[in-house]
């Protein structure tokens, strides 16, 4: 999400700072800015839309300095617009910043209350006033800046600028990422290396809780605990391509790694663990209006259906409202029986699927409440409904789903719970129980990134077959469509996913030795059933590649192949089998050499029926 660059040194910062933005604005585009300070003061300039908009203004009335800062956003907290644009400003502190501050609410109260006044809806300026407001009785910007920082809970990268010392920048980050360039008598702070490559390929990555200062002279970084510490300098040798991805190859590959980082962002916001409560900040819907819910719709396309019918599960098992779940294009032409005290949910990355944005209008004109769940924030959609959850998975430029996808898994998860704790459905201890599994969810998934190795090895083996079935049961079954799916999408190899309970009506009559058969096998009450039908596949000679919990015994030791995930409660289970199979698409895509990132005949949006 959001790309920041910094520059000190003896040129115009301004060239260097819009370059930088050029080079990121893969990270968000919703608005930028930069600040360059010169003897007159701060020059700030911030504009809604893509960078080229800014750029636009700066050409004919420029920002004259050698030091400054950037951005360029992809919003979280607040609308794309100017006022929510970076950098923000408090007293001498001028700011960029990526990631999400969990807490900003409360510190936003306390320092209104301490007479602070807030110009914009966005979290990042918090820390500018929690900065400046530290800075008056500190005269350090260091102590002020880990001060600061210590009072923030949530993920960050910034870089601040000091009006009252020109030509120095400081640099902290925790959970997002950040490095600093290295120049000749000049230094730079960037989110992502290819905003500074073309000047720069020695990078020094900061740590989590580091704060430096650089000015054109050097560069002093101090760990958490205030000692000054030697960071490593590494020497990039990535071609700029290849350095927007991160060093990953394609962008879906990366989006898949993202996935801890972006769960992490969509649900660390809204628990609020003491008090045992789901946050939802935009969500329009009333608690009464949530208490006499009759039905839930969810509406959506592609991988967002897929989505939506977990959320059937996950909506109707913790809240026991009646939940249908629709494909977007079908709905709106099958005159569809809604009642006023019906929730309609729109899932969609983008909020600009011509379907989906349909199907919502006419939920609404019948007289439904309706809601997005969305990654794209003041998209279409979220300007259609009534409330919004913004799922935080960050742009997502691979026309192949992932991130998004399970980030949609977890928004629904949270308004699942938030229905069920507005109804009094859930004991304090089951309550409890949940969240606590979402916050482990992160460190889960980071440890299911671990299959790739052994998914890159199955793919190259299994690549040369042309038809592929996925199977499943239950809550897992929708994570059979989307592995079939991303298959299909990236490799154009024919995969259909299947509830493992179908396949004596039908399908059986596939298998033979030309057919890989994925099954996603759980430890639960239906697994001795999965196993039945592994058996049945084994016995027409087609290949079983499974994914199975760790601990597993029986279905591993019958299966041509296996891939372990850890153990987890049931419901993380569509979280954790996603990833093996979007790592299986993607490594069998590049082994057949295709367009991983830009299929054929896809488009990342669908904006016409
Ligand atoms: C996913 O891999 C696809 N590219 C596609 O199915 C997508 O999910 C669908 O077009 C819906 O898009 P949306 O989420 O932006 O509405």
């Amino acid at each position: 999400m959001c790309g920041i660059v910094g520059y000190t040194g003896k040129e115009q910062a301004q060239a260097i700072l819009m370059e930088g933005l050029k080079r990121l604005e893969y990270r968000g585009y919703d608005s930028a800015g930069i600040a360059v300070c010169n003897e007159e003061g701060m020059d700030i300039r911030r504009k809604e839309g893509k960078v080229h908009v800014l750029e636009d203004e700066l050409r004919t009335s420029p920002a004259t300095g050698t030091s400054g800062i950037g951005h360029t956003r992809w919003a979280t907290h607040g609308r794309p617009s100017e006022i929510n644009a970076h950098p923000h400003q408090a007293g001498h502190i001028t700011l960029v910043h990526n990631g999400i501050i969990e807490n900003y609410l409360q510190l936003k109260e306390e320092l209104t209350r301490s007479g602070h006044s807030f110009t914009s809806e966005t979290d990042t300026e918090v820390i500018a006033h929690l900065v400046s407001e530290i800075f008056r009785s500190e005269d350090d910007i260091i102590k002020a800046v880990r001060k600061a920082l210590k009072r923030v809970e949530g993920s960050y990268a910034i870089a601040l600028i000091l009006q009252s010392e020109p030509g120095r920048l400081i640099a902290a980050r925790k959970a997002s990422p950040l490095v600093l360039g290295i120049g000749e008598g000049e230094n730079y702070i960037a989110s992502d290396i290819p905003a500074i490559l073309w000047k720069t390929r020695e990078i020094k990555y900061l740590e989590d809780g580091d704060i430096a200062s650089l000015d054109n002279e050097g560069i002093r970084i101090y760990a958490e605990d205030g000692t000054v510490v030697e960071r490593k300098t590494t020497r990039i040798t990535w071609d700029p391509v290849m350095a927007e991805k991160g060093g990953y190859r394609h962008f879906m590959l990366k989006e898949i790694h993202e996935q801890p980082r972006a769960i992490a962002d969509t649900i660390g916001p809204r628990i609020n663990e003491q008090k045992g409560q789901i946050y939802l900040e935009d969500l329009g819907i009333s608690a009464d209006k949530i208490k006499g819910i009759r039905k839930v719709f969810i509406l959506a396309c592609g991988t967002s259906w897929h989505a939506a019918l977990v959320g059937k599960f996950l909506i109707e098992s913790l809240t026991r409202v009646p939940v249908e779940v629709d494909i977007a294009s079908e709905f709106r032409y099958r005159d569809p029986i809604i009642a006023k005290d019906d929730l309609v949910i729109g899932i969609s990355q983008s909020g600009e699927t011509a379907d989906t944005l349909a199907a919502i209008k006419e939920a609404k004109d019948r007289g439904a409440a309706t809601l997005a769940i969305c990654n794209v924030v003041g998209s279409n959609l979220t300007r259609e409904t009534e409330g919004v959850i913004y799922t935080h998975a960050g742009p997502e430029i691979g026309v192949a789903s992932t991130k998004a996808f399970t980030t949609q898994l977890a928004a629904t998860y949270l308004l699942a719970l938030h229905i069920a704790s507005t109804k009094k459905l859930l004991s304090e201890d089951l309550f409890h129980k949940h969240i606590s599994g979402l916050k482990h969810l992160p460190s889960l998934l980071e440890k299911t990134l671990e299959t790739e190795t052994e998914i890159e090895k199955i793919a190259h083996d299994f690549s040369k077959y042309r038809d592929f079935l996925y199977l499943a049961r239950g809550i897992n079954y929708p994570i059979a469509l989307e592995g079939a799916l991303k298959l299909k999408e990236i490799s154009y190899i024919h995969a259909e996913g299947y509830p493992a309970g179908e396949m004596k009506h039908g399908p059986i009559a596939l298998i033979d030795d030309k057919m890989p058969v994925v099954v996603l096998a759980p430890p639960d009450a239906l697994y001795d059933k999965v196993l039945a039908g592994l058996e049945e596949v084994k016995a027409r000679d087609g290949h079983v590649i499974a994914i199975v919990v760790e601990g597993d015994k029986e279905i591993s030791s019958r299966a041509d192949r296996t891939i372990t995930i850890p153990k987890a409660d049931p419901m993380l289970y569509p979280f954790l089998f996603s990833i093996p199979l979007q790592f299986l698409a993607y490594h069998v895509a590049v082994h057949l050499g295709t367009d991983v990132d830009q299929p054929r005949n896809l488009a990342k949006s669908v904006t016409v029926e």
